[in-house]
């Protein structure tokens, strides 16, 4: 048995220069109080609206505000572009920045539509051809307890996973009337992007052949709330591993968190993530070893997203996050809407195996 990974996130010595696209919520409450934190220096800014890249930037003394994103992307300085826009355009904004050399860490959904897919793969592909990184920003993957179950699984400390279960044990973000509640499925579709992607790290090295998932309004449900409130998601694998997430409303709990079990061939993961809930302990099935948690998804997850990307680069590798690895999530997650779409019935996204596993993973395929 080796030591306890180290989970915090890891930056190159010489932190490359940022610059930032779309001054929104989570541009201000995550990526750049923790890029802050780490000395990630931002040396520009550039949103739809001047006025909120100006705000933006006085609050985190960035120097420099582009009246657009195209005088941002030929900013010598910048060496890469955050993309902090919605899903909205994405793949036009990945393009223009691998156009002009610059790596790309963009927020999630990668893409939220099967028709998007093939213009994202050219565009990686051209990405590739010029040696330029593109990372999608699943900081979630650096959530101090996912992130360690993560490392453990790697090292092989519960052997094969054979099943990942999550629950949704925690209040909703407000939703009415908010752009989220505009997308079809959104639970599925945006919201549980972070749950589904983090179960296909922890089933590395095997494929999702199957998704079945529904998503039902609940008792006492606002009508005003477009989208359902409840949703249930269930995977299987190539290796007939499985996984299960739930969200059965908005609860109404004081605390709670996100709670999750690993069930290994040689061991037990249990924890939780979210709202201070953060914890992790392994069962081997003699003893139960709980492991010391530093920081917390928001906002360490966000520096740990970013610091993989610049690491890569300085690495001359492929990042973790990179878009390639996140295809397999956002085929898992359009299959989920999918079968929502055809009232629970199971959906196989058989062009999975295009994505590549990462190397030493657990189980092959
Ligand atoms: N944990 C997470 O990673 C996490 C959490 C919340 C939101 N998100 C994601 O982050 C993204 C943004 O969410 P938000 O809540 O900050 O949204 P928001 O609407 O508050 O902010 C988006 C900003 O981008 C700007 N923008 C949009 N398109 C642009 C374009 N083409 N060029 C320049 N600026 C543009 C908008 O004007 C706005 O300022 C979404 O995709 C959302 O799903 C991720």
């Amino acid at each position: 048995m080796t030591g306890d990974p180290d989970i915090r996130p890891v930056f190159p010595e010489h932190r490359l220069a940022v610059g930032l696209v779309g001054a929104g919520a989570i541009a201000r409450s995550a990526h750049l109080p923790a890029y802050r934190d780490a000395g990630v220096p931002v040396v520009a800014v550039a949103s739809r609206r001047v006025d909120a890249a100006t705000a933006l930037a006085s609050d985190f003394d960035i120097g420099t505000v582009h009246d657009s994103t195209d005088a941002l992307l030929a900013d010598p300085r910048v060496e890469v572009v955050d993309l902090a826009t919605g899903p909205a355009g994405r793949i036009d904004l990945i393009e223009a920045a691998v156009r002009t050399g610059k790596h790309v860490l963009a927020q999630k959904p990668l893409v939220s539509s099967e028709a998007e897919l093939p213009r994202l793969r050219e565009v990686l592909a051209e990405a590739s051809a010029r040696g330029v990184r593109v990372a999608v920003n699943q900081n979630a993957r650096w959530a101090p307890a996912w992130r360690l179950a993560t490392l453990l699984i790697r090292d092989g400390r519960i052997g094969q996973v054979v099943g990942v279960t999550h629950l949704h044990d925690k209040p909703l973000p407000p939703l009415v009337g908010t752009p989220f509640d505009e997308v079809p499925h959104m639970l599925l579709n945006d919201y549980l992007v972070h749950w589904i992607d983090i179960t296909r790290c922890w089933l590395e090295g095997s494929r999702v052949v199957e998704v079945a998932a529904t998503d039902h309004r609940v008792p006492a449900q606002p009508e005003e709330a477009r989208n359902p409130w409840g949703a249930d998601l269930r995977l299987v694998t190539s290796t007939g591993a499985s996984a299960s997430i739930r969200i059965a409303g908005d609860a109404r709990a004081r605390g709670g968190g996100c709670p999750f079990w690993i069930h290994g061939t040689q061991g037990t993961l249990r924890g939780s993530i979210l709202l201070g809930s953060d914890r992790l302990s392994l069962d081997d099935g003699e003893a139960v070893t709980d492991f010391a948690l530093e920081g917390q998804w928001f906002t360490d997850g966000f520096a740990g997203a970013m610091g993989e990307l610049q690491s890569a680069v300085r690495d001359g590798r492929e990042p973790e996050n990179s878009a390639s690895h996140v295809l397999a999530t956002v085929r898992t997650t359009l299959a989920a809407v999918a079968s929502a779409e055809r009232g629970g019935t199971p959906v196989r996204p058989h062009d999975l195996e295009l994505t590549p596993a990462l190397p030493g993973r657990n189980g092959a395929a």
